[in-house]
């Protein structure tokens, strides 16, 4: 029987999945082995629904958005939500035993993971239960996400996608803004890192960036659109990261999901910024909140490229015999980290990093 390789998508998906199960699955196919695909994340694990690929499943996919094999940010077999209790409270159940069950019945070695630092978490505490009860699995990360926070690595797949749709997004604003000399305020995504906000900011030249590593006042702000506007530019952008907060204040939150790992929803600091914005300088200002567009659609080609890149190293550690490792960039080269690296742990943008020097010598302010 040939070898398997378990093959899944995990956590918020993004632009650039379909090419790294392209990258993972024609070489392995080629080299011997079968592709077993686990849909929807760990939830196909938990609810055995797993089909092993065919070579036309993989081919013909590299630029097409999401995953073919479906993906979930709620299933973690370790804490898994069945239901709720009498008193509404969120009953979980650690199927992590029942999903290591299933690994050896469908013979599968190796699990390769495209995910964000939940699922590579996940992935090595099934490979530690599987050790402890003496089997072996081997797990491989390939780093995955639009936040581009994973610890290990200086470079996410689907990150420059989210940056590019949301540079688009902010010079569309920009000259709607100018028209009608408003404030527009852009929100994007990052979780609880301000890299998208950052570099779209950046990129789409925004007169301020707000990020949640440096905290924020609204008075700052507003004074930043009062000079402007007495300069002559009766317009401004902000680009606003989701987890931005002003100083001493607390981040903006959506929606609480207690049956997700991670149950924090981000959302509501750009209208609150506009609001304010408006308030105290008396300038009509606008907000849009960018969402799930970012993680929309075709992957830009740095994408393709860095999935591809990033999709074939965790399959050639595979065949190099390798264990439990992670592919990363590091220095603009592609290595590979132990994929505990990640685990619990989020890389947010330094306060010395090069681009927030640079955003500040051309004159961007950071509402500080
Ligand atoms: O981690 C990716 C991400 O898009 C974050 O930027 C965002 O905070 C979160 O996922 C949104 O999650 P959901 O898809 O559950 O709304």
């Amino acid at each position: 029987m040939a070898k398997r390789i378990g093959l899944i998508t995990a956590g918020g998906d993004c632009p650039g999945l379909n090419a790294v199960i392209r990258a993972v699955a024609k070489p392995a196919m080629r080299e011997g082995f079968e592709v077993v695909g686990i849909s929807d994340g760990f939830l196909g694990l938990i609810e055995d629904h797993m089909r092993v690929l065919s070579f036309n499943d993989v081919s013909g996919i590299l630029a097409q958005g999401g995953t073919i094999l479906g993906s979930s940010n709620k299933a973690n077999p370790g804490k898994f939500a069945v239901g709720v209790d009498k008193d509404g409270k969120v009953i979980m159940e650690d199927r992590r035993e029942q999903c290591l069950q299933l690994i050896r019945r469908e013979k599968i070695e190796t699990l390769i993971v495209a995910g964000g630092d939940g699922s590579m978490t996940i992935a090595s505490e099934l490979a530690a239960a599987a050790h402890k009860a003496g089997h072996s699995l081997n797990v491989m990360g390939v780093p995955k996400t639009i936040d581009n926070d994973l610890v290990g690595t200086e470079i996410t797949f689907g990150f420059q996608t989210a940056v590019s749709i949301a540079t688009d997004a902010l010079d569309r604003v920009k000259t709607t803004a100018a028209s009608h000399h408003r404030v527009m305020v852009v929100e994007v995504m990052g979780r609880n890192a301000g890299w998208i906000a950052l570099h779209s900011g950046v990129a789409s030249g925004a007169d301020v960036i707000l990020i949640p590593e440096i905290p924020f006042d609204f008075e700052a702000i507003s004074d930043c659109v009062r000079v402007r506007s007495r300069h002559g530019k009766r317009y401004s952008i902000v680009c606003v990261a989701e987890g931005a907060k002003p100083k001493g204040g607390q981040i903006f939150v959506s929606k609480v999901d207690p049956t997700s790992p991670d149950p924090i929803r981000l959302g509501g600091v750009g209208k609150a910024v506009a609001d304010e914005v408006e308030k105290r300088t008396g300038i009509e200002s606008r907000y849009v909140v960018l969402g799930h567009v970012q993680r929309g659609g075709s992957p830009v080609a740095d994408d393709r490229v860095l999935s591809t890149l990033l999709g074939e190293r965790a399959i050639s550690m595979v065949l190099e015999g390798k264990r439990d490792r992670m592919a990363a960039v590091q220095h603009g080269r592609l290595t590979d980290v132990d994929i505990n690296l990640p685990c619990g742990k989020q890389r947010t943008v330094p306060l010395d990093d090069p681009l927030v020097r640079a955003a500040k010598e051309v004159e961007t302010h950071f509402g500080d």
